[in-house]
């Protein structure tokens, strides 16, 4: 039985926090350790214009969030990890979508009708926020999904309508366009993966930016942590005092991090009076042990550009193995295919391959020398000897580049019975193989 893939779509805007790493990274790191499992992770930066078009922070992001999945043990060999917009086999899959599905349809669109509301509740044109990315968003998502054919996309609860409107998009195109036995698509379900848990912010309302409640992963290092955990709302109980461990978000965050058995001394340390600032500590400390060797993984890979793109790079060929064959299979369906019939197709690539051949060699008189063969062997000319193999080879190259004109200067002999004309017809398919 083939592997399941899972698919994960990562947001490339804004920079991570713990919740974010507790409730998405690390369990979907620790997902893709499955060997039953193919993972694909990528990065959704072509998603990531339709919200912000500042070119700096877009960049910026990517490589964050880049770094980050690789901190925290993301192992590229394992996984197929690359950017969204290294394949253009992505967009040209969208837009194939983009023709079958109805506008009725993403009118629904979660996303899209908040901006329809919020501009009609202003006053203001309904669609005056909608840009056409916004509006297809869902569409690109399908893409994303159907390119590798994923059979598990684990999502929260606010994409399952995307997730919906992909199986829409597969089953509208198996229908248009594959025969009832051999579907292109398979239908991707969603699941919550190990993703479940939500963790509280500092004021214990769930963690999130908006809130402005959150603990950040690796940005501002160990100092930001300390800093935002001082911040965690507790009561003004003094030290020595009996704590109620459940009146404050500090024992959830703790418990994301320690034991069984540590969260159960955690807990009863502060009913036995515990001081609020010395259980900050121990939280700070549980959560370095856990992050800290990441941040400086993380800070490295930020100080090392080329080694981050030299991953993607290597990713993006991954993927691409499958889509560039797989986009082709689908641009015959729809109509889109080399005008060629397949064999002369074939063929035309087999007489390209037929090419005559230069060969270098260095005769027992210690000179150097070359020689052109047309391409079914025949021998049509031999230079004279060179005291240098460079000055031999920089001959061969000019040939090569500008054909029967360098010929003419060239100091060689032509074959017996061999003519010029045939020595530039040689030559010439030299330069068509660079065209
Ligand atoms: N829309 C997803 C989110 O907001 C990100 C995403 C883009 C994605 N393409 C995807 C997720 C494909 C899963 C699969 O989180």
């Amino acid at each position: 039985m083939s592997k399941k893939r899972v698919l994960t779509g990562i947001n490339t805007t804004g920079t991570l926090h713990i919740g974010n790493y507790v409730g998405a990274i690390r369990p979907a790191i620790q997902d893709s350790r499955n060997p039953d499992v193919e993972s694909f992770f990528f990065l959704a930066d072509l998603h990531a214009l339709i919200k912000c078009q500042d070119p700096a922070r877009i960049e910026r992001s990517r490589m964050q969030i880049a770094a980050t999945w690789l901190a925290a043990g993301l192992d590229p060999d394992k996984v197929t990890f690359y950017r969204q917009s290294d394949i253009p086999e992505i967009p040209m899959l969208c837009w194939m979508f983009d023709c079958v599905m109805g506008k009725g349809l993403l009118n629904r669109a979660h996303a899209y009708k908040a901006a329809v509301d919020a501009a009609t509740a202003a006053g203001r044109d309904p669609d005056a926020d909608v840009s056409m990315g916004l509006f297809s968003y869902p569409v690109l998502m399908a893409a994303d999904i159907l390119m590798f054919n994923a059979d598990e996309v684990p999502v929260g609860h606010d994409q399952l309508q995307h997730l919906e409107m992909a199986r829409d998009a597969a089953a509208r195109f198996n229908n248009l366009y594959a025969p009832a036995d051999k579907p292109f698509f398979v239908m991707p379900q969603a699941t919550g993966g190990s993703a479940v848990e939500v963790l509280p912010g500092l004021d214990g309302r769930k963690m999130s930016k908006s809130y402005n409640n959150v603990i950040p992963l690796f940005e501002g290092g160990r100092k930001a942590l300390d800093a935002a955990i001082a911040r965690i709302v507790t009561d003004s109980k003094l030290p020595g005092e009996p704590k109620d461990p459940d009146s404050t978000s500090l024992t959830v965050i703790y418990s994301a991090f320690a034991t069984p058995d540590e969260v159960a001394a955690f807990r009863t340390s502060l009913k036995g009076g515990l001081g609020w600032g010395e259980a900050k500590k121990q939280l700070a400390d549980k959560i370095d042990a856990e992050i800290g060797p990441m941040r400086s993984r993380y800070d490295d890979l930020m100080a090392h550009p080329d080694v981050l793109e030299d991953i993607l790079q290597a990713g993006a060929k991954k993927a691409r193995a499958i889509s560039v064959p797989f986009i082709e299979e689908l641009k015959r369906a729809v109509g889109l295919k080399t005008f060629c019939a397949p064999k002369a197709a074939a063929k035309k690539k087999a007489e390209k391959k037929a090419m005559p051949v230069f060969k270098q060699y260095r005769e027992k008189d210690g000179n150097f020398y070359f020689k052109l063969a047309a391409a079914d062997g025949t021998e049509l000319f031999v230079s004279e000897a060179f005291a240098s193999g460079r000055d031999a080879g920089a001959w061969v190259g000019r040939m090569k580049k500008d054909g029967i004109a360098v010929f003419d200067a060239a100091p060689v002999k032509l074959m017996k019975g061999i003519d010029r004309a045939t020595v530039e017809a040689a030559l010439a398919a030299f330069q068509e193989d660079v065209e």
